[in-house]
């Protein structure tokens, strides 16, 4: 098998392939899955669902829609905020033996670093020693459906700067800015977060759309607006991470519909470092190893090494 580790900021991945946040309950699935999903997750690294600083309910329902060739969603982010993360999941999180990616989203920048300033000291207090190898962040600046109407910060260049830099100041591993398509040109907003410290980029969050529901003739949602996910949008997504690879020089974490080998080896080929699985996941839940070792065997097959597939939709020859 070639060798598939990749790097993103102080992590290193054994392979590159991971979860996307929102779509994985790694601890739920022991009751399917039995213990060994967590002694040998199917994910290079776990990224768990965005946490905020307060405890959220959630949008009104419905919630949630499969649609054509993909799902909608608008959750809002439920959860029970940073105290109950830092005191339940962040000890199991530590036990994992792949790096973990937390997720964050805030409304403010205040919100932003005062999760990113509780996550630190919690793991300074808690992680034991360094854990910057083992603890990276994601600043999830794109979530379209928290505020029907709202822009998210992600839309603008000039917050984008100002969340991530603000983190950067107190944040010392792996920052990851997570992006939403949401917007007219994602390269402004891409180079605004490399410029202002961000270690990587994800490419990218759902894309906003909405349903009607057949007997009312109303918006099916109960927020109105939703985010779409699955494979109707892999080519969007991809579109995304070829035009982020020629904009900027951070390693890019690229997902959107990925649910086969082939996803995998097109976001690469567009420049993506690291690929994240999904909607996918809701149905085959450690299809993340499998698409791992189909790229293995699909580099094998063409003689490749994994650097060598990077980008390669760029060139002409
Ligand atoms: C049910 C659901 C919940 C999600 N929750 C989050 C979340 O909490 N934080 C986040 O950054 N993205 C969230 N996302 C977006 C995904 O992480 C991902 O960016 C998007 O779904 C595109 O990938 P996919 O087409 O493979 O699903 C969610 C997506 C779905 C479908």
């Amino acid at each position: 098998m070639p060798d598939l580790s990749v790097r993103l900021g102080p992590l290193r991945l054994e392979h590159p392939v991971i979860n996307a946040s929102g779509t994985m309950e790694l601890f739920e699935l022991v009751e399917v899955l039995g213990s060994s999903v967590i002694d040998d997750p199917p994910v290079a690294a776990y990224v768990p669902k965005t946490v905020t600083l307060e405890r959220r309910a959630g949008n009104p329902a419905p919630r949630i829609l499969e649609t054509t060739g993909g799902m909608i969603n608008a959750i809002g982010l439920p959860g029970p905020g940073l105290r109950a993360f830092i005191e339940r999941e962040l000890p199991r999180l530590l036990a994992l033996s792949c790096p973990v990616i937390i997720s964050i989203g805030g409304f403010s920048r205040r919100e932003y670093t005062a999760l990113a300033g509780g996550l630190k000291e919690a793991l300074d207090r808690s992680a034991g020693g360094d854990w910057t190898g083992r603890v990276g962040l994601e600043v999830n600046i794109s979530c379209p459906n928290v505020c029907s109407g709202c822009a998210s910060i992600g839309g603008d260049p000039g917050e984008t700067a100002e969340v991530v830099a603000a983190v950067r100041a107190l944040w010392p591993g792996l920052l990851v800015a997570k992006l939403t398509p949401n917007v007219t040109d994602i390269t402004a907003i891409g180079r605004a977060a490399a410029a202002s410290g961000a270690d990587a980029l994800a490419a990218v969050n759902t894309f906003k759309g909405l349903v009607i529901d057949r007997e009312t003739l109303k918006p099916y949602l109960g927020n109105v607006t939703g985010g779409l996910s699955g494979p109707a949008i892999k080519p969007l997504a991809l579109r995304t991470v070829y035009e982020l690879f020629a904009a900027v020089d951070v390693p890019i974490i690229g997902m959107g519909g990925v649910a086969t080998v082939q996803d995998v080896v097109d976001f690469i080929s567009c420049g993506a470092t690291a690929v994240a699985v999904g909607s996918a996941t809701f149905r085959e839940p450690c299809l993340a190893r499998a698409l791992s070792e189909g790229l293995g065997r699909f580099l094998d097959g063409r003689g490749l090494a994994l650097g060598g597939l990077r980008g390669t939709a760029h060139t002409r020859e």
